[in-house]
């Protein structure tokens, strides 16, 4: 499931990812976002996707209150694609720590087994939790504080200027850069991949 998920284009991701290791399970999909705006984009991809035994499905409802969990109870992995870094953006510093707080409660009560943060790549402030990465540190260290035992990894690509001690792992290759499409020229002379990435398992 995504928080924020917008056009959801981590759904492509997921099943290239299965399709390369010929694994054929279904994925169970659910995405929510607030704003309607991704509409046209979500129905675009429910539609490409209807004929494929995946089953994918987009909410403009606030998820805190309206997701109703999978049939068997458990949710594999909740993606924050992008929405920390837009949470570090626009909400107050009470309003961050509501926020994860919120998130925190939803994990634990929604039995979420793995999350993935993909976000640019600012590490920011503790203090002033400007960035996805600060608040993606305290959404952790809140659930160690409840006694969750978790294992979590840090990966970031080579050109990353600036990053704390976390222990990040460098990636090897720039192969998660998307392929440039003819006359698409928004591609031009981005030649790396910028991104920052934190998977927290929970045991
Ligand atoms: C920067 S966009 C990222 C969209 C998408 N995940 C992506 O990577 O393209 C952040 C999105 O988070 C959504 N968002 C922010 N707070 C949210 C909340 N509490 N519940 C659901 N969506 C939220 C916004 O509406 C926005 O579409």
């Amino acid at each position: 499931m995504s928080l924020g998920c917008g056009p959801g284009s981590e759904v492509y991701g997921i099943i290239k990812a299965l399709r390369i290791r010929k694994i054929g399970v279904p994925i169970y999909y659910e995405g929510h976002d607030l704003l309607d705006v991704w509409e046209p984009v979500q129905n675009l991809c429910k539609n490409s996707l209807s004929s494929t035994q995946h089953v994918v499905d987009f909410h403009t409802t606030n998820l805190f209150a309206d997701f109703h969990g999978f049939d068997n109870g458990v949710t594999n992995l909740l993606i924050l694609n992008y929405l920390l870094s837009h949470a570090a953006k626009f909400y107050s510093l009470q309003g961050k720590h509501q926020f994860v707080d919120e998130l925190v409660d939803f994990i634990l009560h929604h039995n979420i087994r793995n999350i993935l943060f993909n976000d640019i790549n600012y590490y920011g402030n503790y203090a002033s939790l400007d960035s996805g990465v600060q608040l993606m540190n305290l959404l952790i260290s809140k659930i160690k504080s409840k006694g969750v035992k978790y294992t979590v990894g840090y990966a970031c690509f080579p050109f990353d200027p600036y990053r704390g001690n976390e222990g990040w792992k460098f990636y090897k290759k720039n192969n998660l850069l998307f392929q440039k499409l003819d006359g698409n020229n928004f591609m031009n002379n981005v030649g790396y991949c910028n991104s920052k990435q934190i998977f927290v398992h929970i045991q």
